[in-house]
């Protein structure tokens, strides 16, 4: 919802809009995303075509859909419904546009008188009536679950309900994250955003569907996207005999997914009218610990001998002790590597509209049979110990290493 100021790097599409992999690689706004080339450099040098790639928190589904996109057969997998919706529209969308648009019309035509009807301030200033009576028959009578044609056009609605002024059916919100509804009144009211934009949703959306289908769907390998937790989801899949596991867990009591996402967890059917302030931050750690070791676990049995790790996440002290500790335990007997991430991604109190820096990430890398010339010039250096990692200063990890390692002082354990 706010206008973020702060000079970000360049979005770097993997592949260029003209083409249909650039129009697909888009689709969806979510949290921490990958940074767009990142998986690809990573996919390219690290397996072949061929190679399964598994991501067991998958999110919008960059690294899925960009490993297919590449000729890799590959595997998502994420809780949240938002993710799941974006990344299996990604790997599966229906062929044709026109069977979306024609479904789109039918559920235009099913809507009921009171569909249109806002139930508080909020809907009010958020959606012209129109829309409102579209968002309500979608959220009735798509099957998202059950069929590729209404998974399509759910992500497309998914997509576009929440958008910028102008860009998308809403009045003015953050495409990314969705505030609380009292906080969005507040800050509509503080803007003069009073009223919604008076679009006309089916006009709108069949135009975006046109748009993003312009160049057809891309060619890829066969690509699995999975809803549910990967502590369930993967004892139950056959071995994947994966070459590359690549992810990004959740951070530790940093992003919340469930009530970031609130507004298009709506949209898919949950009811966030009493509870919507639920928490799913990971704040507890030993919760935390527990879940990101069982998901390396359980993900460590799909791997083929010699498959290369490769694992983003947090840089803070909390989190990236306790991912470093879960794959030195997962995998007890390979050299970890570590490297800090030059690309600073915005971070959750920028998105959140209360200033705050960008945020920094690490690497985590075991690296396989493949790619040792492209990791050797990343800039990764080994870990020993998860103890030897002092997460708590702002200089980059790989300089307090190098201190650590060159006084020969031993670090002080991350509590
Ligand atoms: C950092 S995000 C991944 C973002 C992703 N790399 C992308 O490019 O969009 C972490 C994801 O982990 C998911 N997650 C959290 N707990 C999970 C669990 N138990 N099983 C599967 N996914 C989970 C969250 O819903 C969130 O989408």
């Amino acid at each position: 919802m706010t206008e973020n100021t702060q000079k970000q790097p360049a979005f770097k599409q993997p592949w260029p809009r003209s083409t249909a992999a650039g129009r697909w690689y888009a689709l969806g706004r979510y949290l921490a995303m990958f940074p767009p080339t990142f998986v690809q450099d990573a996919v390219g040098n690290l397996t072949k075509v061929g190679e399964p790639v598994l991501d067991p928190f998958c999110g919008r589904g960059n690294g899925p859909f960009t490993a297919a996109v590449m000729g890799r057969p590959t595997t998502g997998i994420d809780v949240n419904p938002v993710a799941w919706i974006f990344t299996a529209a990604k790997l599966q969308p229906a062929e044709d546009p026109e069977q979306v648009i024609a479904r789109l019309n039918e559920i235009w035509l099913a809507r009921k008188p009171q569909d249109g009807r806002s139930r508080s301030q909020f809907e009010a200033m958020a959606w012209a009536p129109k829309v409102r009576a579209l968002l309500r028959a979608a959220r009735r009578e798509l099957d998202w679950k059950g069929s590729e044609v209404d998974r399509t056009l759910m992500a497309f609605i998914a997509l576009h309900m929440q958008d910028k002024k102008e860009d998308g059916l809403s009045n003015s919100m953050s495409p990314t994250i969705a505030y609380s509804p009292d906080y969005a009144v507040r800050w509509w009211t503080d803007k003069g955003l009073l009223r919604p934009p008076d679009v006309d949703p089916v006009a709108m959306l069949t135009d975006k569907i046109r748009r993003r289908y312009h160049y057809g769907i891309p060619d890829q390998a066969q690509g699995t996207a999975i809803l549910g937790d990967a502590r369930d989801e993967l004892p139950k899949q056959a071995g994947m005999e994966a070459g590359l596991l690549i992810t990004s867990p959740p951070y530790c009591g940093v992003a919340d997914y469930w009530n970031d996402h609130w507004l298009r967890l709506w949209l898919l059917g949950h009811n966030f009218r009493k509870d919507w302030r639920r928490s799913a931050r990971y704040k507890n750690k030993t919760d935390y610990e527990t879940l990101i070791g069982s998901v390396l676990q359980e993900a460590s049995r799909h791997l083929k001998k010699g498959a290369a790790v490769l694992i983003r996440t947090d840089q803070r002290r909390q989190t990236a002790k306790m991912c470093i500790a879960a794959v030195q335990e997962t995998w007890p007997n390979r050299k970890l590597l570590i490297r800090s991430t030059t690309a600073p991604h915005k971070s959750i109190s920028v998105h959140h509209g209360r200033g705050g820096q960008t945020a920094k990430e690490i690497d985590l890398l075991l690296p396989g049979k493949r790619g040792r010339n492209w990791w050797e010039k990343q800039g990764f250096q080994p870990v020993k110990l998860a103890g030897d990692y002092v997460g708590q200063t702002t200089a980059p990890v790989s300089q307090r290493l190098t201190v650590a390692v060159a006084t020969g002082r031993r670090c002080q354990p991350v509590d």
